[in-house]
């Protein structure tokens, strides 16, 4: 199998990569069957190549009673029959390598299904060897300070099983119990399947939902030193097998709780910001960066070979656990009148929907997630701007077919309608026989054609992936301006979180000797004292400062 090497090995692939999460059901379904799946997906390789993605995080493509859309494995070494087999895999990576292209995919270490045959056999006898996998008890009285995450569905982390006569832990639905992980035969067996898929050929993975693998009465059961052990010894793991293999971790915490996951550099390669996310779009609605500057006060520097992962959304819903309760409901009302649109305590709604479909909007924020801080990651859809369906359960609104002309189904699959696993968005604003990639295509100035020119220019510029970052000051708090620096670059960037356009004033006095070079369409100049400028509303500027005269 062929595997990427870098060509620099002191520049590591992944801090300035840009990432795509690819919902493998709904992409591209090449067989008819209403699914999406690995064929398809190998179709639509070169569309992926062409808007600068570097590496696809795959929603999980495990077997699975598909309770919580895949979350919930029931078979942990092998493909879901309705997304192909592993051999397609093998071709996934092959095609994919040959472009210059990555691939990891969610790997869920804290729970199973219920379906699977460890659980299976757990429930059905005390002696089996796999009784201890999960976590039981005779009561449910214990572990009390754990917080409910699916507070929408469930009432307690506990279950009665009747037919195991006991209670079983689980941090999420009922139908995803929790593994033991004080089991070493559990910690073996998430090594072993993390061998099976390194072996395959793959680059890494994405580590659903990590703060949770341990529990210890009179905690809250997250982020346990336990828990960072175990992970410690996991990326030893992985390291071993495949040493440029990435762990990208989703521990949805604070950032000082985030930090531990890097560890010294011996835990997860990359985290996602999730308190950061949320602040992005306070900071727009309320035309002020003050959020933003909170929360990047917060956080922390890294350990060498660590890096951020920034998004604006994710097939989840928009999370607001990582604001004050206040915040909490200013977001709902801003952005979710409908009390449809919220789910547990987030927003179940797409990018474009939230951010009112409003173009110079749109792209601001893309400008804020390709240059603040960080890996940025797409999620599918956003990129031509889809809409989302409300009126699906759970979060499948934000999970309907990819739009990619105007034929029927959307281009996604030659199935009958009523046989697709969602139905495809056709209101008036999101319809794809209005919005979809085939139109953008051919639109030269699409939110699409734009993206895939700025994040080309962005990929020209390391210093965006690794370069450090210092907030600017400025009097007027609707502008929100940095500077990128590293080795290579010293970047500049300049965004107006407002509708209206607005003036601003920046010190660059330490950097008098540079030219102001602009990386967008705005005016180069030299950048001696102040750089006084206006914006128009929702305007941004990139520029690279430099010495070098031409
Ligand atoms: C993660 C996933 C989410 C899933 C949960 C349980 O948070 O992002 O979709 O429901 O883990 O596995």
């Amino acid at each position: 199998m062929k595997k990427l090497s870098t060509n620099n090995p002191r520049r590591l692939w992944y801090q300035d990569a840009i990432f795509y999460e690819v919902n493998l059901r709904a992409f591209y379904d090449s067989n008819a069957d209403g699914h999406g799946d690995l064929p398809g997906l190998i179709r639509k390789l070169d569309y992926l190549r062409e808007l600068g993605v570097d590496c696809m995080w795959l929603m999980p493509i495990y077997p699975s009673p598909r309770n919580d859309d895949g979350y919930d494995i029931s078979d942990y070494c092998n493909i879901d029959p309705v997304f192909g087999t592993l051999d397609d895999f093998k071709d996934l990576l092959d095609e994919s390598h040959r472009r210059g292209m990555r691939v990891i995919t969610d790997l869920v270490l804290n729970h199973t299904s219920d379906q699977h045959p460890w659980f299976q056999a757990a429930r059905a006898d005390r002696r089996s060897p796999y009784r201890d996998f999960y976590v039981w008890s005779d009561t449910d009285q214990k572990y009390r300070d754990a917080r409910i995450i699916f507070t929408d569905t469930e009432e307690s982390n506990w279950t009665f099983d009747p037919v195991a006569g006991q209670y079983f832990w689980h941090r999420f639905y009922k139908s995803q119990p929790d593994l033991n992980y004080d089991n070493p035969e559990v910690q073996q067996a998430m090594l072993d399947i993390a061998k099976f898929w390194l072996d395959l050929g793959i680059d890494g993975f994405r580590v659903d939902a990590p703060p949770y693998l341990f529990e210890r009465e009179g905690t809250s059961c997250e982020n346990l030193p336990e828990t960072h052990a175990f992970l410690k010894k996991f990326r030893a793991f992985v390291e071993a097998q495949n040493p440029e293999a990435l762990l990208l971790s989703e521990a949805n915490q604070w950032p000082e709780e985030v930090r531990e996951y890097f560890g010294d550099g011996d835990e997860m390669h990359m985290n996602f910001h999730f308190p950061l996310m949320p602040r992005i779009f306070q900071s727009l609605a309320l035309a002020d960066r003050a959020p933003i500057d909170e929360i990047l006060a917060r956080t922390p520097d890294l350990p060498p070979g660590c890096q951020w992962a920034t998004f604006l959304r994710c097939h989840d819903e928009l999370t607001l656990e990582m604001v004050t309760s206040e915040v909490r409901q200013f977001m709902w009302e801003f952005y979710a009148p409908q009390p449809r649109m919220r789910l547990n305590r987030g927003i179940r709604r797409r990018l474009a929907p939230l951010l009112d479909n409003h173009p110079a909007r749109l792209r601001v924020a893309h400008s804020i997630l390709l240059t603040l801080i960080g890996s940025p990651t797409l999620y599918y859809g956003d990129e031509i701007g889809m809409g989302d369906n409300i009126q699906l359960e759970d979060r499948n609104g934000v999970r309907t077919p990819m739009q990619w002309d105007d034929s029927p189904n959307a281009g996604f699959s030659a199935a009958r309608a009523e046989q697709l696993y969602a139905p495809v968005i056709v209101d008036e604003t999101y319809g794809y026989q209005r919005l979809n990639v085939s139109s953008q295509e051919r639109e030269p100035d699409s939110l699409l054609n734009w993206l895939r020119r700025i994040i080309h220019i962005r990929r020209l510029y390391t210093a965006f992936g690794d370069g450090t970052l210092c907030l600017l000051s400025c009097e007027n708090p609707a502008i929100l301006a940095y500077i990128r620096h590293n080795s290579n670059q010293t970047l500049l960037v300049v965004n107006n979180l407002s509708s209206q356009p607005q003036s601003f004033r920046l010190n660059l006095a330490r950097w008098s000797e540079h030219t102001r070079a602009a990386l967008l369409d705005g005016e180069s100049g030299p950048s001696h004292g102040d750089f006084q400028s206006t914006l128009p509303g929702y305007g941004f500027q990139w520029y690279e400062l430099s010495t070098n005269v031409s």
